[in-house]
């Protein structure tokens, strides 16, 4: 593998970590946003992941400045992708928008150039079925957070080369982390694992098996998770894990139905952490 340079599509929660992942690894990092006001929120974004880094003593303000200087954003996407050997888009979870923005991507870029999307759920065979390259696009999803999470899930479309997956695998390596590969298939191999127990652990809270905090308990020290489902769910969002559920259920069946709760939480705008309440309720900011 031979890069300096990686370009980041998006400069949200998943951007600005990934970002930060690339330039701590030695590269140049061109990050691709919409307008200048998504730009300086992305950099706002950037400059308090580094700073919680700083205060866990996991960077100094030394390697602070560096990552610093090596990323330069941008709106001027046609411009950015033409030397492009690397590109990681990590938009929002929307097919439309992936596949509009893979096929002018694909346009402007050189033919040699590997295109990669940080997509959680979706299929990366009919993404890269609208570019001219659906050999050199594969799925590298980065885990939150991505600055503190030691593992990369690279998915393998149907078209993907082995050429691509062991560049993919590299460039994984060089940002000193491990990966697993997944087949494309929905939610792949990690949200599949993870919005099942959670769905699991909705149904048992459904049918009184137990407390939530006992459930939580039990997986925490019974289990060793780090957080417990609910614990866990109420922060990535109630909505985002029903959406994954719901994927599951459409493409595998009904193993995966999403249980009434999950639903009824939803349904009733407890969403979690960011609406105040979820599954467990959260005092306001
Ligand atoms: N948030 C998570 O927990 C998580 C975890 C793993 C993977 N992912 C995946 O990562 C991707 C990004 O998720 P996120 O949570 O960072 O989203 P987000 O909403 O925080 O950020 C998306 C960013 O993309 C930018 N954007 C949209 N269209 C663009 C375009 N055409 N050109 C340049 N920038 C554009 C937006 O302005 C926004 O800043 C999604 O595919 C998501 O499924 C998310």
């Amino acid at each position: 593998m031979n890069i300096r340079t990686v370009w980041v599509i998006g400069m949200g929660t998943m951007g600005s970590e990934i970002g930060i992942v690339c330039a701590n690894s030695g590269f140049d990092t061109i990050m691709v946003e919409v307008n200048a006001q998504q730009i300086e929120k992305g950099l706002k974004a950037i400059n308090s992941v580094l700073q919680r880094l700083t205060k866990k003593k996991l960077i100094n303000e030394n390697d602070t400045r560096k990552i610093l200087d090596r990323i330069k954003p941008t709106t001027e996407r046609e411009e950015a992708f033409s030397n492009a050997d690397l590109i990681i888009e990590a938009t929002f979870e929307d097919m439309n928008l992936k596949k509009e923005l893979f096929k002018s991507i694909d346009e402007a870029c050189k033919n040699t150039a590997i295109i990669a999307s940080n997509t959680s759920t979706l299929s990366i065979t009919e993404i890269a079925a609208v570019t001219s390259r659906p050999d050199r696009c594969i799925g590298m999803h980065f885990l939150i957070p991505a600055t503190l999470n030691p593992v990369v899930e690279l998915v393998k479309g149907i078209k993907t080369s082995e050429e691509t997956h062991r560049f993919a695998s590299e460039f994984i390596k060089a940002c000193k982390k491990s990966s697993v590969t997944s087949k494309d298939s929905p939610a792949f191999i990690i949200n599949r694992l993870y919005v099942t127990l959670i769905n699991e652990a909705c149904l048992m809270l459904q049918e009184n098996l137990a407390t939530a905090e006992e459930i939580d308990f039990a997986c925490q020290k019974g289990l060793g998770f780090p957080l417990g489902p609910f614990a866990a769910s109420d922060s990535s969002g109630l909505d985002v894990v029903l959406d994954c559920v719901n994927t599951l259920h459409k493409r595998l069946g009904d193993k995966y139905r999403p249980s009434q709760l999950l639903v009824n939480l939803v349904n009733a705008g407890n969403l979690g952490r960011k609406t105040g309440r979820g599954v467990f309720k959260y005092a306001k900011k």
